[in-house]
C-alpha cells in the first residue's frame, strides 16, 4: 500500500514501505497549501527541474532533515554548491535501485533554469517501480510526447499528469497522455495554483473516465489516497 498526498501545484509525496518521498517541495510560496517547509519530514526529496515552483524549499528542508535529494546531474551539482551533501544524481533514461524501489528519470519537454539563473540541465519526470511491483509515473512539468506510450508499456498503477495548460499540457493533451499511458489511476496536478492555469479538474475527470478505462482521483490540497 502506497500513501499518495498532493499539496497543490506539482508538490506531492509518496510513502513507500515507511519511506517518505517528497516531490518538488514548493510549499512556503505556494498559494494553495497551508503546509510549510518546516513541518515536513521527508527521507527523500525528488526534484524534477530547476524552476522555483519545483525546487522550492529543497535546500532548507534537506538541511534540516538530512533527506537524500535525487535529481539530474546539473541540479545535484548546483545543490552541492549550496552546501548539501546527501545527494544522488541520475539522468534521463537512467534508473537506480534505491531503498524505496527502482527510480528512473524520464524525459520532459520543458525548461530547467535554476533560481539564480544557473543551467539546470534537462527537466525530467519520474518512473518508480516499488519492491512490491507498484508502477508509478510522475510526469511533472511537460508537454505531451508520444513516447509516453513506452512509459505505460509495462502497466501503471498511477500516473500523475499536469492539466493546467500555458506552462505544461492542458486538459486536451493530458487526456491524450492518459490514452498513451493507460494507468489504472490518474491524478491531475499543476492547475489552479494561479489564475493563468485555472482548470476544472472534475470536468477533465469526467472526460477521461468516459473515454478511457483509467480512473481519475481529483484530490484537494493536503488530501491523501492509498493504492
Ligand atoms: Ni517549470
Ligand atoms: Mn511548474
Amino acid at each position: 500500500m502506497i500513501k499518495f498526498t498532493w499539496y497543490g501545484h506539482a508538490t506531492l509525496s509518496l510513502e513507500v514501505d515507511g519511506i517518505r518521498i517528497l516531490v518538488d517541495p514548493y510549499l512556503d510560496a505556494n498559494p494553495v497549501t497551508t503546509v510549510t517547509s518546516d513541518s515536513v519530514n521527508p527521507d527523500v526529496i525528488l526534484v524534477s527541474h530547476g524552476h522555483g515552483d519545483h525546487i522550492g524549499e529543497t535546500i532548507a528542508i534537506a538541511k534540516r532533515t538530512g533527506a537524500l535529494v535525487i535529481s539530474n546531474h546539473e541540479i545535484i551539482t548546483w545543490l552541492r554548491q549550496q552546501g548539501l551533501e546527501k545527494l544522488h544524481s541520475q539522468h534521463i533514461g537512467g534508473g537506480y535501485h534505491h531503498g524505496f524501489g527502482y527510480l528512473k528519470l524520464t524525459p520532459a519537454w520543458h525548461g530547467s533554469s535554476l533560481p539564480d539563473g544557473s543551467y539546470g540541465g534537462t527537466p525530467c519526470g519520474f518512473y518508480l517501480k516499488t519492491k512490491d511491483d507498484k508502477k508509478i509515473y510522475l510526469a511533472q512539468d511537460t508537454g505531451l510526447f508520444s513516447d509516453m506510450s513506452l512509459i505505460g508499456e509495462g502497466g501503471l498503477d498511477l500516473a500523475v499528469v499536469p492539466i493546467g495548460d500555458n506552462f505544461t499540457m492542458g486538459p486536451d493533451d493530458a487526456l491524450t497522455a492518459v490514452r498513451l499511458l493507460k494507468p489504472d489511476w490518474v491524478v491531475p496536478i499543476h492547475y489552479n495554483t494561479f489564475e493563468l492555469i485555472r482548470q476544472d479538474p472534475y470536468l477533465w475527470s469526467s472526460r477521461v473516465e468516459s473515454s478511457t478505462s483509467s480512473k481519475v482521483k481529483v484530490l484537494t490540497c493536503g488530501e491523501s489516497f492509498f493504492f
